[in-house]
């Protein structure tokens, strides 16, 4: 397995794999690797003759005042991990490398940007989507592989991908918990031990949720409300949104209608969390 800290470096082995015609799947990451994370990698050692995983915190993705000093790093245990699920390729980067001086252009997804974390994080989707559009051109991936716990940032790149006419396959894979249903994250680590067992509290709202909704429970303000009932019970928690949307578009819809998908933010302490559930009506 190499690791590689340039653009040029990066793209000259790559395009040789292509050129021998080998497919390649990429798994953006921005590192401190867990069970989530190795899940799309594990898929995309099937679905792929080459695996690249890019290790990047992406400063352009942070806004003022968040987390992306204290983001948790650990190169050495990412390439143990990458290694050991035979992954080809570590793209890892220095900021400077992915944004040297005079970097002015970014790539900004509209209205799908603007709603659940969007609101709380204005820049956040530019900064994810100006990554990712770098990491495709870069990588050249025939598949890339992004987790469902992120759902509004894979509606997202999807529709970018769409919009921009990427020769990318973007493949979702689903939501890896720990065994009291708290989504993994590499934010949990921030937790302490009375914040941790709090925590549970996001997937716990989100079973309510779904057992409403499959005792056909329709009206979207009254689950909403009944899934921050939910949450309230727990005393560290706070809740940032829990919101209902269409599942594609990420507007919030006045019934539950097709497939919607159920988000939540909420603060435990200083540590914001996300999760949610997709559900489609039988109709
Ligand atoms: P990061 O938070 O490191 O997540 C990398 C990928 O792993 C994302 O697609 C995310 O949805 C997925 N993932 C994280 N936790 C997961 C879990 N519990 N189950 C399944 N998948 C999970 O998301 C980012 O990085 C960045 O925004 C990035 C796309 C790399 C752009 O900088």
């Amino acid at each position: 397995m190499k690791i590689l800290g340039t653009v040029q470096e990066t793209k000259q082995e790559i395009r040789a794999w292509k050129k021998a015609g080998l497919s390649v799947g990429l798994v953006p990451t921005m590192g401190f690797l867990h069970e989530g994370h190795l899940s799309l990698i594990q898929r995309a050692k099937k679905e792929n003759d080459k695996v690249v995983v890019s290790i990047f915190v992406n400063p352009t993705q942070f806004g003022k005042g968040e987390d992306l000093e204290s983001y948790p790093r650990d190169l050495e245990k990412d390439a143990q991990l990458c290694e050991a699920e035979g992954v080809d390729l570590i793209f890892h980067p220095t900021p400077e490398e992915m944004y040297p001086t005079g970097f002015h252009t970014y790539v900004n997804v509209e209205t799908l940007s603007e709603t659940l974390c969007g609101k709380s994080r204005p820049t956040h989707f530019r900064g994810v989507c100006t990554v990712v559009s770098k990491l495709f051109h870069i990588a050249a991936p025939d598949r890339a592989y992004f987790g469902q716990k992120d759902a509004q940032q894979l509606a997202i790149v999807k529709r970018m991908v769409r919009d921009l006419d990427f020769d990318v396959e973007v493949i979702g894979c689903p939501i890896i918990r720990e065994s009291d249903g708290l989504a993994k994250s590499s934010r949990n680590t921030y937790l302490n031990e009375e914040q941790r067992r709090a925590a549970t509290v996001l997937h716990r709202a989100l079973l309510y949720g779904e057992t409403l909704l499959r005792q056909g429970q329709r009206d979207v303000t009254q689950l909403e409300r009944e899934i921050r009932a939910q949450i309230e019970k727990e005393p560290l928690a706070q809740i940032d949104y829990v919101q209902i949307v269409d599942a594609l578009s990420m507007q919030p819809v006045p019934k539950v209608e097709e497939e919607i998908l159920v988000a939540l933010a909420v603060r435990i302490g200083n540590t914001r969390l996300i999760d949610n559930l997709m559900f489609t009506t039988e109709n």
